[in-house]
């Protein structure tokens, strides 16, 4: 069986890449997260790597909490940038395909169409700095990589789903953003993708969200009707609701590269949700 080195394993993505090997003759998942192997540590991430010998290492290990990043700003660059250093390092010693993950927030998000790859990123708050210098990073110091942008993920952990769903149970109506947009995407659709690309050569930088975009509010109303809540989604501006972090307004990512080098498909944001909901892992 082929190792896949999956850090920051008990997170949304990493439980959902072990439900996608589960029952693979192929591969098999070496979990670690910050208990067993944390990423910021290069002599631990060298000794680890060295010793499981694996085919792939697969990173999931992230700072995501984009408010504390601002003021948590050198945990922040220590996990989103030095850490997938770290693995990158590790991964080109020892002649194994590394897979990082990013994020939309990379982009400042004023324009008014998605993203591709060949835009030129621009963070606005420190969690998008932090996880820019990781991607740079990765691609300095490893060959055979794979560099993954998602969005506004949910999968099992703390997630806006299953926020909106709790508030469901309490709350008649809840006001939400609606004037930032993006693409939510599930860590499901996200692991079936990372399980397409990793056996092949096609390297590089790829975005990799569902297809279709929204708004925070419209996310919300969309769950609310699938999870056959009454609650009314009330559409806020971003000003009527201040967060340490300033986000980008527009940060729809097109899966350009995926689309011209693969015929693999991300579900429709909306048809994602519905599939969430009926796995029940909420
Ligand atoms: N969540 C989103 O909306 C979103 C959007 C775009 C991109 N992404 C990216 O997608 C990836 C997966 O996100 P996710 O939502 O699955 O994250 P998550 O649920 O927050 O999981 C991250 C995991 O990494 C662990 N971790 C933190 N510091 C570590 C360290 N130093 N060494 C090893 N493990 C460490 C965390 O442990 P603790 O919980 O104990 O800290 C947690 O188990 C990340 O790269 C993230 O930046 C996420």
């Amino acid at each position: 069986m082929k190792k896949i080195i999956i850090t920051g394993a008990n997170g949304q993505l990493g439980r959902a890449i072990n439900h996608f090997y589960q029952n693979s003759k192929e591969f098999v998942c070496v979990n670690t997260d910050v208990a067993e192997l944390n990423i910021c540590d290069i002599t631990a991430v060298l000794k680890f790597v060295e010793e499981v010998k694996p085919y792939a290492i697969v990173n999931c290990a992230a700072h995501t909490g984009v408010d504390a990043c601002e003021t948590d700003v050198e945990n922040a660059f220590k996990i989103n940038a030095i850490g997938p250093r770290n693995l990158a390092i590790a991964a080109s010693k020892n002649q194994a395909k590394i897979i990082h993950i990013s994020t939309d927030y990379v982009f400042p998000g004023d324009g008014d169409r998605p993203y591709t790859e060949f835009d030129t990123p621009g963070p606005k708050g420190v969690y998008g700095a932090s996880k820019l210098a990781g991607e740079n990073f990765v691609k300095e110091f490893s060959k055979d990589y794979m560099i993954i942008r998602t969005a506004w993920l949910y999968g099992e952990g703390k997630n806006f789903v299953k926020t909106m769903l709790r508030l469901a149970e309490t709350n008649e109506s809840v006001r939400v953003v609606g004037d930032q947009y993006g693409s939510p995407t599930s860590a499901k659709e996200l692991a079936r993708f990372i399980g397409y690309l990793l056996p092949t050569d096609n390297y590089g930088l790829f975005h990799g969200t569902c297809e279709g975009q929204c708004s925070w509010a419209e996310f919300a109303t969309e769950i609310f009707t699938q999870a056959k809540k009454t609650t009314k989604v009330e559409a806020i501006t971003t000003a009527e609701y201040p967060t340490p972090a300033v986000r980008p307004a527009y940060s729809v990512l097109e899966n350009t590269m995926l689309k011209m080098t693969t015929d693999f498909q991300f579900a429709d944001w909306k048809d994602a949700i519905a599939e969430y909901i009926e796995d029940g892992i909420l």
